[in-house]
């Protein structure tokens, strides 16, 4: 498995064999909760809609950000379709709605949700399948993403703090963390370390980066130690490591297994006011520790192969609009008239402004990017964003005003 394509050194998840021979629904949307709100069948009915980013344009961290709320429940009020489309991820879709809901006061539900591990439920199923395998989930709070993984239906889910907690002397620097937060999640793995019997030690057959890790040092040692393995069995080292006669100089040519990450952030706006470091931040630490330990004077950057997905990738943008015309088609009892916009309102030009410009709709749908002021872009003097939106607003309130004037709706939000 090789990495390559859209402008980055990795592939899409569309890419993988699995998605080769996906069933025409790729995704699936998840179990759909009930339609919260209705609406008055005498209202026109708009043929546009929009997504939302949520970081940075709806929340910072827990707090919703200046007219979110009231912004989104005009549009509620005058059925104007819209989903919220996330790198965010660590909970399963069910609960970060309802925590949403919450907060922005809103009737939301699962149908109108995309966030960055969402696409991994499709790796579940089908002769290729990875829901009975060993599967390494990565990241978010103690256990919580594990269990988004065995909802999605992996049956065979170990973390890192697992192996952490029956094999101390992998990460000695981990101690700290080992009674007062892995005792808290850690479960017994299905098979012990055994270096002296490889037959008999715990084998990975995936590895995933599920969200941002919250102990760098042990994940990042766990992943190259997978990644350094023969067949992704722990605690051995591949013969072929170095050997310069074989492609990538060896490396992952010993049948290591697939390693995916969920969301290219390298920045994003949490609640300081500097934005942080994001999962791609991480990512960035994985492929600099990888060249330390494979490069040699014969071949400086041995390649690590693997799969990114999330936005500004095709893959997101393709599963995001399947759904915003699924929820549209429900809201309307798909009596409306073809989607012809959506207006992508997001913080990031990297994700949200790249992903939007770049997508090439195959329902010939238009999608238009525009940049709030809220979030990771910040204005500078002299500067402009890496990827250009259709317009600079200050807050998604105004980016709605922006979309309503372009579209011509008859109503107006003050
Ligand atoms: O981890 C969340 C961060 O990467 C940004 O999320 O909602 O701005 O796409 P969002
Ligand atoms: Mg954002």
């Amino acid at each position: 498995m090789k990495t390559s394509s859209l402008g980055s050194s990795s592939r899409a998840l569309s890419s993988l064999p699995r998605c080769r021979t996906c069933r025409p629904g790729f995704f699936r949307p998840l179990q759909r909760q009930k339609r919260s709100f209705q609406r008055d069948s005498k209202q026109a009915v708009p043929d546009f809609a929009f997504a939302f980013d949520i970081d940075g344009v709806l929340v910072r961290s827990a707090k919703p950000i200046p007219h979110a709320s009231t912004t989104l429940q005009f549009l509620q009020r005058n059925s104007i379709p819209f989903i919220l489309l996330t790198n965010g991820g660590g909970k399963h879709e069910s609960e970060r709605v309802k925590d949403l809901s919450e907060k922005l006061s809103l009737s939301l539900d699962t149908s109108m949700f995309v966030q960055s591990h969402t696409p991994f439920a499709e790796l579940v199923h089908g002769e290729k399948g990875l829901r009975n395998k060993c599967i390494m989930v990565v990241g978010g709070e103690g256990g919580k993403c594990r269990e988004v993984a065995e909802k999605y239906g992996f049956t065979n889910v170990v973390t890192p703090g697992d192996i952490y907690a029956a094999h101390p002397e992998i990460s000695p620097f981990s101690r700290p963390f080992k009674e007062s937060y892995y005792g808290t999640f850690a479960r017994p793995l299905p098979k012990p370390i055994n270096a002296s019997s490889p037959e008999d030690s715990l084998k990975i057959d995936a590895v995933f980066v599920y969200n941002d890790p919250r102990d760098w040092g042990l994940d990042l040692q766990v992943i190259m130690d997978v990644m350094l393995s023969h067949q992704g069995i722990m605690g051995t080292y591949s013969s072929k490591n170095g050997d310069p006669s074989l492609p990538n100089s060896g490396y992952l040519q010993d049948g290591q297994p697939p390693l995916y990450f969920s969301n290219p952030d390298l920045l994003w706006a949490a609640d300081y006011h500097l934005s942080r470091l994001g999962q791609g931040g991480f990512r960035a630490a994985v492929e600099g520790v990888w060249q330390a330990l494979t490069s040699s004077k014969n071949h400086p950057t041995p390649e690590l192969y693997k799969e990114i997905i999330g936005k500004p990738y095709k893959l997101t943008y393709e599963f995001a609009e399947k759904q915003l015309l699924r929820h549209r088609d429900e809201l309307f009892h798909e009596k409306a008239p073809p989607l012809r916009k959506v207006y992508m309102v997001g913080d990031n030009p990297e994700s949200d402004i790249r992903g939007a410009n770049s997508y090439e709709s195959p329902h010939k749908v238009e999608w238009v990017s525009l940049l709030t002021r809220t979030g990771v872009y910040q204005d500078r003097p002299g500067q402009r964003p890496n990827w250009e939106p259709r317009a600079i607003v200050d807050d998604v309130k105004a980016a709605v005003q922006y979309a309503l004037k372009d579209s011509n709706w008859h109503e107006s939000l003050d």
